[in-house]
């Protein structure tokens, strides 16, 4: 095997992506070197270039998620071999949960660091939250899944403290969602009962269609937009006992018992490990 790569770094801050070379790092005990055969876009790397945020050493290696190859396999480890093919959320780092006005508030900085990172041609994972790609889906496919799939699992599922109340029986008579009317029979096929069109009505009038659709108080919401606007629709809608999990890190506090579960998409902080 090779000792050195092709990485692709962003050079400083807000800067531009250079492509470089590198050593090919040893996996520690715990890890894997995976060879990076798809590394997607993850809106966290486009985000970061943009806006300059979790990144604290430049030249940094980005790419969140990545599918390919076990190259090598550390010490201690059973399960995988050389040449397995595998899929992977990065990064790995985390430091500890900030402090927010809610209670049930449990977001985490986390940052790249170049030899847990995507866009390079091996890259180190920890072993435990790497998944096999089924047979069905190709490496491009699944280089697409882990962002996604985790942020959605820990809205809908999560564990205690990241997401909604495990103890809450999630059976809900009906799903209402607000999306593009093109988006409708894909919705409906995941078990959606009604799309409200966004291209008919107004975000400000989806609280009183959502309403008048449940009939019934409205317990739980998922809000996945981030724009000024969504969340607070998000909570109008939410009946006082209610819960919100939200993908926008900024929506703020409770108001009359409802209560704003932040989701963050990441399997690495300490309480969401054991969960991804
Ligand atoms: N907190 C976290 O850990 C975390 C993790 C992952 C993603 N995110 C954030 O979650 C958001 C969604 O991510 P994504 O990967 O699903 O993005 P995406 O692939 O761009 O999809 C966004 C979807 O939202 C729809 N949409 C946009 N504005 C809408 C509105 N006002 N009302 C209803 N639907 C609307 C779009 O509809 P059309 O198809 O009709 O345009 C599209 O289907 C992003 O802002 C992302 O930054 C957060």
């Amino acid at each position: 095997m090779a000792s050195t790569q092709k990485v692709l770094y962003l050079e400083k801050a807000k800067g531009a992506f250079v492509m470089s070379d590198a050593p090919i790092l040893k996996p520690g005990p715990g890890q894997l070197s995976v060879k990076v055969i798809s590394a997607a876009l993850n809106l966290a790397d486009w985000k970061i270039q943009a806006y300059d945020f979790f990144i604290t050493k430049y030249p940094a290696i980005f790419g969140g998620d990545i599918a390919g190859d076990v190259a090598e396999v550390g010490k201690g480890i059973e399960g995988f071999s050389k040449g397995d093919k595998v899929y992977v959320l990065l990064p790995v780092h985390v430091s500890v949960p900030l402090a927010g006005p809610n209670a049930c508030s449990s977001f985490f900085r986390g940052w790249y660091s170049n030899e847990f990172a995507g866009f390079q041609q091996y890259t180190l994972v920890p072993a435990d939250i790497v998944g096999k790609i089924p047979s069905n889906i190709n490496y491009d496919q699944a280089s697409t899944i882990p962002l996604a799939f985790t942020t959605a699992a820990f809205g809908l599922l999560g564990p205690a403290g990241t997401a909604l109340d495990p103890t809450l029986e999630f059976k809900p008579n009906k799903i209402i969602t607000y999306a593009s009317a093109h988006h409708s029979n894909f919705l409906r096929s995941l078990g959606v009962t009604h799309v409200v069109d966004q291209g008919e009505v107004p975000a400000s009038g989806f609280t009183e269609a959502a309403k008048e659709i449940a009939g019934a108080p409205i317990k739980l919401v998922f809000n996945l937009v981030i724009d000024g606007e969504a969340a607070g629709v998000c909570l109008d809608i939410l009946n006082r006992d209610g819960q919100l999990a939200d993908v926008n890190g900024e929506a703020k506090g409770s108001g009359n018992g409802r209560k704003v579960y932040l989701i963050f998409g990441n399997l690495h902080p300490p309480n969401n490990r054991e969960f991804g």
